[in-house]
């Protein structure tokens, strides 16, 4: 059964948000969507929530873009993108830079409308529900569906464990000591560095390395209970060792979180993706997607001659 627990005073979540500005970050983009100040970040007549419910994980979803076209200002840079992601799977998006890879995933979490200028066509069905349907909150589609981007953006001053729990407290969700133990450990290990950190739950997230960060950005991301993680290039500022821990990590989270990856990393996209989109913008023209299919199939034996040039390293 869903707990009901009420939101936390205003002065709490406000110092997560200082802390979001020291990381030269912001509440967004830890992946999730601030309650703290709902006026800043809740869509026109949307009215904030006093309670929100935490719950055990959440089946396993089916993420559906349907004919998504987007603008920065007169900009056309996606043209009717239409992909789904399925539940359970790894979906790798790959492409040349600026074929509108990262702005497509931003779309799958209502975080490209945060930038003033940018607008949008189609729809983002999480289980067949439109996110972007008026009746459906921000609060709940970031919740659903969470972001980990390139660099890893822990609060540097903030402790491991408060890093983990950051979220539940933007969220309003208020759980007892033991509980947030609990998710502290179960989120870290999730993501492949509870072992590493266990002894020091207590010293500042900045204090770590690059790949341990990052993974302490998917544990952040774990404890608000998301049913899809999307995921930035998320190893390209990472060594080898620390990429290689987190696309096992990738492995065992797809059991239980719908995973979409961006990367420019063509082995990676085999080891990690079950299913593989090609984008593509020609000079000029708003991006698309040239050809998607099983992994296996992309890159034995693609049906269009710009995928194989692609994956081959021909280009891009
Ligand atoms: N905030 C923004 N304002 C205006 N234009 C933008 C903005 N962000 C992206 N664009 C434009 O949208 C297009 C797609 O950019 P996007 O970042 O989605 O590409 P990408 O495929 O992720 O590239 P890369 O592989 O380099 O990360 C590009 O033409 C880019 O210049
Ligand atoms: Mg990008």
């Amino acid at each position: 059964m869903p707990t009901m627990i009420p939101q936390l005073p205003k002065r709490k979540t406000r110092s997560v948000r200082k802390m979001a500005r020291v990381a030269d970050t912001t509440v967004d983009e830890i992946g999730i969507a601030d309650q703290g100040d709902p006026a800043d970040l809740l869509p026109l007549g949307e009215q904030p929530t006093t309670a929100m419910t935490w719950h055990e994980p959440a089946q396993l979803a089916t993420l559906e873009a349907r004919d998504i076209t987007a603008w920065f200002g007169d900009h056309l840079v996606l043209d009717q993108v239409s992909l789904t992601m399925r539940a359970g799977e790894v979906t790798a998006l790959i492409g040349p830079s600026g074929c509108g890879k990262s702005t497509f995933l931003r779309i799958l979490n209502r975080m490209h409308q945060l930038v003033p200028s940018a607008s949008l066509a189609g729809e983002v069905l999480l289980d067949g529900v439109d996110i972007y349907n008026p009746s459906m909150r921000l609060t709940q589609a970031r919740r659903d569906i969470g972001m980990v981007f390139q660099k890893p953006n822990p609060f540097p001053a903030m402790s491991i464990y408060d890093n983990v729990v950051a979220g539940l407290k933007l969220t309003g969700v208020r759980l007892s000591r033991g509980a947030r133990d609990n998710v502290v450990e179960e989120c870290l290990t999730k993501a492949g560095l509870w072992k590493e950190v266990r002894t020091r739950l207590r010293q500042p997230g900045g204090a770590l390395s690059g790949g341990q960060q990052q993974r302490l950005c998917i544990a952040r991301s774990l404890a608000v209970r998301p049913r899809v993680l999307l995921m930035d290039e998320p190893c390209s500022a990472l060594d080898p060792t620390s990429t290689r821990v987190i696309e096992e990590t990738m492995s065992d989270l797809v059991r239980e979180v719908t995973i979409v990856i961006v990367t420019h990393n063509m082995q990676q996209a085999q080891r990690v993706s079950n299913q593989c989109a090609f984008f593509l913008a020609a000079q000029g023209e708003p991006g698309h997607i040239v050809e998607h299919g099983p992994t296996d199939a992309m890159f034995g034996a693609p049906q269009d001659p710009r995928t194989a040039d692609y994956v081959h390293g021909r280009f891009g």
